[in-house]
């Protein structure tokens, strides 16, 4: 599995729909710069064409009258703003400390064997994608990983396998999700 990815072109054209304008007044009207608001377009952008190419910076930069450089910037800091198409399922793991230091390099070999991903974390029937990001702010519960929206907590091999298997079968695991878990050291559920 590769690191961040790097950002790239789509080869698509783009521009903002009617609906979309507006949308981008309204968001103006909440920061007192253009500046301000590179954010909520970059999840604008996200959330209309699935992930942020090139393409969707350059259109941000000209929008809000920015160098494109910034507006790129911005999107590579944060991993929440996918720089690549990617699977219907997004698997963000963490692999910061807390998590590192309680098997999250083994949750992430877990589901790389099982979803047999690419160098680009995708598998290959496209439902998911995985990525090692830093720390998700939910160390206390540390192994995790954010699918899509949602954090899923004190993982373990099993409890991978169990989450995997509900979205095949297409469903989504009842939140939160905080799987049973045993201290490596000390063997007992913290
Ligand atoms: S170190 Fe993993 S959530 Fe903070």
């Amino acid at each position: 599995m590769s690191g961040v990815p790097k950002a790239s072109s789509s080869g698509q054209p783009r521009a903002w729909s009617p609906d979309q304008l507006v949308q981008i007044e309204q968001i103006l009207s909440r920061y007192p710069t253009k500046k301000a608001a590179v954010m909520p377009l970059l999840w604008l952008t996200q959330e209309t064409w699935g992930w942020i190419d090139l393409e969707s910076m350059r259109l941000i930069a000209r929008t809000l009258e920015l160098p494109p450089s910034h507006v790129h910037s911005v999107a590579s800091f944060y991993t929440m703003f996918k720089k690549q198409p990617t699977g219907k399922y997004f698997i963000q793991v963490c692999h910061t400390l807390s998590c590192a230091l309680v098997g999250a390099n083994k949750i992430i070999a877990h589901l790389e064997k099982t979803l047999q991903v690419d160098e680009h974390g995708n598998s290959a029937d496209g439902l998911f994608t995985i990525l090692r990001v830093e720390c998700l702010a939910a160390c206390g519960s540390a192994p995790m990983a954010q699918i899509n929206d949602d954090f899923y907590e004190r993982l373990t091999p099993e409890s991978v396998d169990q989450i995997i298997a509900a979205f095949r079968a297409g469903k989504v695991p009842p939140q939160p999700y905080v799987s049973e878990w045993v201290h490596p050291v000390a063997g007992a559920r913290a």
